[in-house]
């Protein structure tokens, strides 16, 4: 690539310009932006499934309805992730090839099960609120359109967080069975939450180019301690116990300090062997195939439209 083009680009990222779709780029930077932004759509969407196993059975109308809200914010977020990753000049449907064909990721924390209601609690709070942190941090990533997708996106989440903090407070509140089904749902939760931040900064393969071509604001164990200096407090504040006996507060450096990460767990999920894969991925598969009709059936009415104003 014509160094002087390079130079003008890192230039323009350095005085804090945002790349738009039609500007020069390199090809590395829009080869990451098309990995990044399409996982991160898929995991909204393949996110939804987790959810969707409790809307028939939430506990009342309200949390139902809350519930539903918030399972359909999370495929509008993927709708305008996939519209951002298009402007990389991918199509959607290559997108879902790579899903389908195991070639693209998504958040490994979607392939854990959900057995319990307080399961929905502990993903609005902690797996939202983990995508909150790094989500905040990504509204002021350097590609224009996948930067002005984070800022709509990060409006909903914080309602997401806060349904599912209140799911767990009035758990906390309630008898002991729930108490004990709240404090499960941590249990199982937490790990694969601090997990969805990616690998420790120094085995993150991507991390040094993003950082320096600011597709990445903030590093993996950053963002990661961001997240348990925030959501500690919240758990003591309604008596959850976080389920590791290494935590500890540093009055020194102002943070908490923690077990390491299974890591052998993290990339067996990764490899496509948690308890869920198979699962999410064949869901996934099925609904696309199952919606076949309706994306012809949108496509001839567009067609017919478009005939209309020509005539
Ligand atoms: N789950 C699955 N794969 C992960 C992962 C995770 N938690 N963390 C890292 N990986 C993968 C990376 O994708 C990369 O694989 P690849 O080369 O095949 O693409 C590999 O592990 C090495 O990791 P790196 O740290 O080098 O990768 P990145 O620099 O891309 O950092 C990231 C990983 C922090 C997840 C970054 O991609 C990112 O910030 N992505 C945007 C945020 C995102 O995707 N959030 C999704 C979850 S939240 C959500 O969408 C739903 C919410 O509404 C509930």
């Amino acid at each position: 690539e014509d160094p002087k083009k390079l130079a003008e680009f890192q230039a323009k990222i350095d005085a804090e310009i945002k790349i738009e779709p039609k500007d020069w780029m390199p090809e590395g930077y829009r080869q990451n932006l098309i990995r990044q932004i399409s996982q991160h759509a898929h995991s909204e969407v393949i996110g939804m499934q987790p959810e969707g196993n409790w809307v028939s059975r939430a506990p009342s109308l309200r949390s139902k309805k809350i519930l539903m809200a918030k399972i359909q914010d999370e495929g509008g977020h993927g709708l305008y992730l996939y519209c951002a990753a298009e402007t990389l000049g991918v199509s959607r449907d290559q997108y879902l090839q790579w899903l389908h064909e195991g070639k693209a990721k998504y958040a490994s924390v979607f392939n854990y099960p959900s057995p319990t209601w307080a399961d929905m609690g502990a993903i609005g709070w902690l797996v939202d609120g983990a995508a909150i942190v790094n989500q905040v941090s990504l509204q002021r990533t350097s590609y224009g359109p996948y930067s002005r997708a984070m800022v709509r996106i990060c409006m909903e989440e914080s309602f997401h967080q806060r349904q599912g903090y209140e799911i767990m407070d009035r758990m906390m509140n309630g008898n002991e069975a729930q108490r004990k089904m709240a404090q499960d749902s941590l249990d199982r939760w937490w790990w694969p939450s601090l997990m969805m931040f990616g690998p420790h900064d120094s085995d993150s393969a991507h991390s040094s180019q993003s950082m320096k071509w600011k597709i990445k604001r903030e590093s993996n164990d950053d963002l990661r301690q961001q997240f348990i200096d925030k959501t500690v407090p919240q758990a003591e504040l309604i008596g959850l116990k976080i389920p590791d006996p290494n935590l500890k507060f540093n009055e020194e450096t102002g943070h908490y300090e923690t077990s390491d990460i299974d890591w052998d767990e993290f990339w067996n999920v990764i490899k496509g062997n948690g308890p869920c894969n198979k699962k999410r991925l064949d869901h996934h598969k099925k609904a696309h195939n199952d919606g076949a009709w309706v994306r012809e059936a949108a496509a001839a009415y567009g067609l017919k439209q478009k005939n209309k104003l020509q005539t």
